[in-house]
């Protein structure tokens, strides 16, 4: 009997060896240690052997039992140590490979400029207010003081659509009066940021479709000064606190009186050079007092409200910063040209 357990244990042993894998370790589980293992057998038949053998044969048979378990336990603890060894080698990670390049965007340079200018203007009080870029003839010209007839109208030829009358807006004026029929008679201080467009030959100076960001403070008492004070802080702001800048007299039928801005060259400190074909000065804006007629279209009483409008346009500014001489780039979605910012 005791010979016959020997076997037992030695054949169970010797078979856990060749155990592989945990489905393995189950199989053997219950071959070798289950209810109609050999081991049970030997236990179930225990009373029908003489009473002096049973004592040495029960115990022998619940140390093989016992030595029979720790064996499994162990089996189970190797195996799982090879598992994880193995799959350590299998999805090993070679950090020190090269990586793949990741693809950063970045801001258009006009959108950066563009951000910069409402930062600036919005320290200064000046809220967004944004107005719609397909426009009205009324809106982008009549209600701006140039009926059909008027000659003006030839700085901006535009893109008609097929519905008579409405157009591409080839400014950003025409928010002015959406602005002040919303606002009037309140006070208003917006800046009207957008694309605008205009039927033009391309060249280093002029694109068919560009941004504006138009300014427009209405109230009482608001004054030339007012006007002139804003726009030389804006422009030490936008281009730096020795910048000096300088109003030119000009002509927009919707101001009176109306200027242009103009910033001393930084490229050549004024002394002139081709940046500033020789001026010494650098023009970046338009501007001028709400002409009467317009603050009346809009919907102010002009004996009571006076203000001031200024339009940006941020692509010529972006030039200035950066020294782009061709204004096509911008919108050439050239990649050489758009990494640089
Ligand atoms: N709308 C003018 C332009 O496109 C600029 C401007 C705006 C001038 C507001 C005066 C006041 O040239």
């Amino acid at each position: 009997m005791l010979e016959q357990l020997n076997r037992i244990e030695q054949t169970a042993l010797s078979m856990l060896d060749q155990v592989r894998d945990e489905a393995g370790l189950q199989q053997w589980r219950v071959k070798h240690l289950g209810r109609s293992s050999s081991l049970s057998q030997v236990l179930s038949k225990l009373g029908q052997l003489p009473k002096e053998e049973r004592p040495m044969v029960g115990r022998r048979a619940n140390q093989i039992r016992q030595a029979l378990e720790s064996a499994l336990v162990e089996k189970s603890e190797a195996l799982q140590q090879v598992a994880i060894q193995r799959s350590l080698e299998a999805e090993r990670l070679d950090v020190s490979m090269p990586g793949r390049p990741a693809h950063s965007s970045r801001l258009h340079p006009a959108t950066q400029t563009l951000r910069k200018i409402y930062q600036i203007l919005a320290e200064m009080g000046f809220q967004i207010y944004w107005s719609r870029e397909v426009e009205t003839d009324a809106y982008n010209f009549e209600l701006l003081n140039m009926p059909a007839h008027h000659p003006a109208r030839d700085m901006w030829d535009t893109f008609h659509t097929t519905t008579p009358g409405v157009l591409l807006r080839t400014h950003t004026s025409p928010g002015q009066i959406h602005a002040m029929r919303e606002f009037a008679p309140e006070p208003i201080r917006v800046i009207l940021p957008g694309m605008c467009y205009r039927y033009e030959q391309l060249t280093a100076r002029s694109e068919i479709q560009f941004n504006q960001v138009e300014g427009l403070a209405i109230g009482k008492n608001i004054t030339f000064s007012d006007l002139k004070g804003t726009l030389a802080d804006f422009a030490r702001r936008m281009f730096g606190q020795n910048v000096r800048s300088r109003f030119r007299a000009s002509h927009f039928p919707f101001t009176e009186p109306s200027a242009e801005v103009d910033i001393e060259c930084f490229v050549c400190g004024g002394s002139g050079c081709s940046v500033c074909k020789q001026t010494g000065w650098l023009e970046i804006l338009g501007c001028g007092m709400v002409h009467p007629t317009v603050l009346r279209n809009g919907g102010y009483d002009p004996e009571k409200h006076t203000g001031f409008a200024f339009g940006v346009g941020p692509e010529r500014i972006t030039q200035l910063r950066h020294r782009i001489e061709d204004i096509r780039y911008f919108w050439g979605n050239d990649m050489r040209f758009l990494e640089q910012f």
